[in-house]
């Protein structure tokens, strides 16, 4: 049951008369990914770091995943025919992976985002083919939210669907069938610890609970935060909901309620970390240095996150994460001399690192 739920969302087979095997479209590229040993890190704490190269999705990051999945789940539910309309409200990743899902699949793909996002963001789904509405950047209890204009859009057509990509669990599930079951044959049954930040939280939620199921409760599942978010404290405080507050660099990660995605699993966190982002942009850096690995924010506080996780659990302990997407969409300014300045984390980059940031 489990093999067949997981084909329909990532590798998608077709087999050459030889007996060789290519995988169908873009659909078919997600997902198996390779899980990167961290050799640099895994050495300087006496542990096994590992973080699973979601950058390597046809898309460009993990949300290739939860496009698929929520895309395939319509489809099996019925709620979507050929030629229908993918309706979501996204500023990032979603956006991208859902616009080439559609063109894959022959949907047509409309994407609603707050007007304060930068103009090459909309230029590229514009580019992978979406319909792009920018609307005014209200908070989410405003009935003008970009999350509730693509509903409302939604609605207002005939086959239709609204992917609701924070509140829907096909997001979670996409993860529970292939990329838990992933980093689970990948580290051969054998993990200690799993970490990483949340936007929606499909990616934790779906992946912890495949690791607890599968390890009998072994695997502890951690959940990483940034400044801004709301996540650390209602974990670390046994279920407290405190006013979002402050702002971090990082993109797609942080939130200031309780999706449903994270809903599903928020009871089964062993704990949580809070990582400020001196550390982060300081782990984008070395991760390049020594690993020659070139990542996006989230994906270095998640791999902060797992050094600490590991240092907690202990020597010889085996944690993995995921590296979530490449520095290529924030490259302007990561790796820029003024932007750093701008938000004083200049400081934060080790001396013989600062020859990474070549740009002014
Ligand atoms: C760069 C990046 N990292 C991490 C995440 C978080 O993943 P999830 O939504 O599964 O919690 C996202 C989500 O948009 C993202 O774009």
């Amino acid at each position: 049951m489990l093999s067949a739920l997981r084909r329909s969302v990532v590798g998608q087979t077709r087999a050459f008369s030889t007996g060789h095997i290519s995988v169908n479209g873009f659909v078919g590229a997600v997902g198996n990914t390779p899980l990167i040993y961290l050799k640099t890190l895994s050495e300087q704490t006496g542990a096994e770091i590992y973080g699973k190269a979601e950058f390597q999705n046809p898309g460009g990051s993990i949300k290739d995943r939860a496009a698929v999945g929520v895309v395939t789940d319509a489809e099996e539910r019925g709620l979507i025919k050929p030629g229908g309309t993918v309706v979501e409200g996204t500023a990032g990743n979603t956006g991208i992976g859902l616009a080439h899902v559609c063109r894959n699949k022959g949907y047509k793909c409309v994407i609603f985002m707050p007007n304060s996002q930068s103009q090459e963001k909309i230029d590229l789904l514009r580019m992978l083919g979406a319909e792009v509405y920018p609307v005014p950047a209200v908070a989410y209890e405003n009935p003008a939210n970009y999350n509730h204009q693509a509903r409302d859009y939604a609605k207002s057509l005939d086959n239709a669907i609204w992917t609701d990509q924070f509140d829907n669990t096909a997001n979670a599930k996409a993860h529970y069938v292939s990329t838990g079951p992933e980093i689970w044959e990948q580290t051969e049954g054998k993990l200690d610890g799993f970490i990483c930040a949340t936007g929606t939280g499909g990616t934790l939620a779906g992946v912890g609970k495949y690791l607890k199921e599968k390890s009998g409760g072994k695997t502890q599942v951690w959940l990483a935060d940034p400044p801004g978010s709301v996540l650390y404290t209602y974990v670390s405080s046994g279920g407290k909901l405190a006013e979002r507050s402050g702002s971090s660099i990082t993109e797609g990660i942080g939130q200031g309620r309780i999706t449903n995605n994270l809903g599903t699993f928020i009871n089964d966190i062993d704990g949580a970390l809070h990582i400020a982002d001196e550390k982060s942009i300081s782990m984008i850096y070395q991760l390049l240095d020594t690993e020659g690995l070139y990542v996006g924010a989230s994906t270095a506080l998640n791999v902060v996150a797992a050094v600490e996780l590991a240092q907690k659990l202990g020597k010889g302990s085996r944690v993995a994460t995921v590296l979530c997407d490449g520095a290529y969409r924030y490259q302007s300014r990561l790796f820029s001399k003024k932007w750093l300045q701008s938000k004083g984390l200049e400081a934060a980059i080790p001396e013989h690192l600062k020859k990474y940031a070549v740009l002014d």
